[in-house]
């Protein structure tokens, strides 16, 4: 698949070709995103960030990945201010603002509702998180971070041995993540989650019928022990119909700095998708993990600049001609010389 000009939907459509391409383009992306360098490349252009669920750090950083190649970025957030309140539908809308735009980053509460909205869009549309479905880009930043980590270890991704944790049956980025993550080989994956919010089967067989390994558990040390990565989620409290529920499951499989010093290795990556619900109740990853060098997470917030400016690069068709507008950056960087 060749990405120019496509809808980013699912990571269905991802090869390990087309990864590793992508990948390739990310890297060329970080003097822009740490601010020691500028491109134009996409001067003129115009982003429609749609944003119909809350967000901070997607939202964000499509934005400001879109910016960094020198395009202006249109947004609304909250369905109570967009005319979807009135009735519209997501056709009309499409068709809308695709006049308005060279590309569209949506998110919606309803799984499938990003592809509907693709239907009726002129322009590409990249999927950033439908509902319970998946969040395509989300799980390409996973995986490239989980790539720089393991090669910081001389590791590869084929062999790792994963931890999933917390809530699996409604966490949309692990859902994305374990349909790429079937496109490696001999990997060893625990899924550590309450029983009620297990990993649904359509994934587990994804990844067994890829030759993986998978174990279910709810024994946190056996869960946690061997692993390289231990990838943590929140429990998704908006995705319940009855709130009790949520609130059951909160706090269940909580990651901290006892527990890690007590089960995992001591090189073990710590990511999360973030937001993480610092809320005493819940506190699914401590901040007493903070100064923990295995804390990957606002490394993968970093990430996600990268990947999502790789992505716009790619699709608009100007990944050949970053470098033709390249020019220094005349301002103080404090970003320049700092790991996250
Ligand atoms: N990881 C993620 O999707 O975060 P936001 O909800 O803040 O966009």
């Amino acid at each position: 698949m060749n990405l120019a000009g496509q809808h980013v939907l699912s990571v269905k459509d991802f090869s390990l070709d087309l990864i590793n391409h992508l990948f390739n383009i990310a890297e060329q992306m970080r003097p822009y995103a740490r601010r020691e360098k500028i491109t134009r490349v996409l001067e003129g252009a115009i982003l429609g960030n749609m944003f119909f669920e809350p967000s901070t750090r997607t939202r964000v950083s499509f934005g400001c990945a879109f910016n960094l190649l020198g395009g202006e970025v249109r947004e609304t957030t909250g369905m109570s201010n967009s005319a979807l309140a009135k009735g519209e539908s997501l056709y009309d809308t499409a068709r809308v603002l695709s006049g308005y735009s060279d590309i569209i980053a949506m998110r919606h509460p309803e799984a499938g509702s990003v592809a509907a909205f693709s239907e009726g869009s002129r322009v590409p549309v990249i999927n950033g998180g439908d509902g319970p479905n998946e969040h395509p880009t989300q799980a390409l930043l996973d995986l490239f971070t989980i790539q720089q980590e393991l090669a910081s270890q001389s590791l590869s991704i084929d062999q790792l041995h994963l931890t999933l944790m917390g809530d699996l049956k409604f966490g949309r980025t692990v859902h994305s993540l374990c349909q790429l993550l079937a496109l490696y080989k001999n990997l060893t994956i625990k899924l550590v989650s309450p029983e009620a919010l297990s990993m649904p089967t359509k994934y587990v067989d994804i990844l067994e019928n890829a030759g993986h390994k998978v174990t279910q558990t709810q024994d946190l040390e056996a869960g946690l022990k061997d692993s390289h990565i231990v990838y943590q989620t929140r429990i998704q409290e908006e995705r319940f119909t009855d709130q009790e529920e949520a609130d059951r499951y909160r706090g269940s499989f909580r990651l901290n700095k006892h527990i890690y010093t007590e089960f995992c290795q001591p090189n073990t990556v710590i990511m999360h998708p973030l937001p993480r619900d610092s809320r005493s109740q819940a506190n699914e990853l401590d901040n007493d993990l903070n100064q923990t060098e295995g804390l990957a997470i606002f490394r993968q917030t970093d990430n996600g600049v990268l990947v999502r400016m790789a992505l716009f690069a790619a699709i608009l068709g100007v990944d050949g001609q970053i470098k033709n507008s390249e020019r220094n950056v005349n301002w103080f960087t404090g970003l320049a010389n700092q790991r996250s």
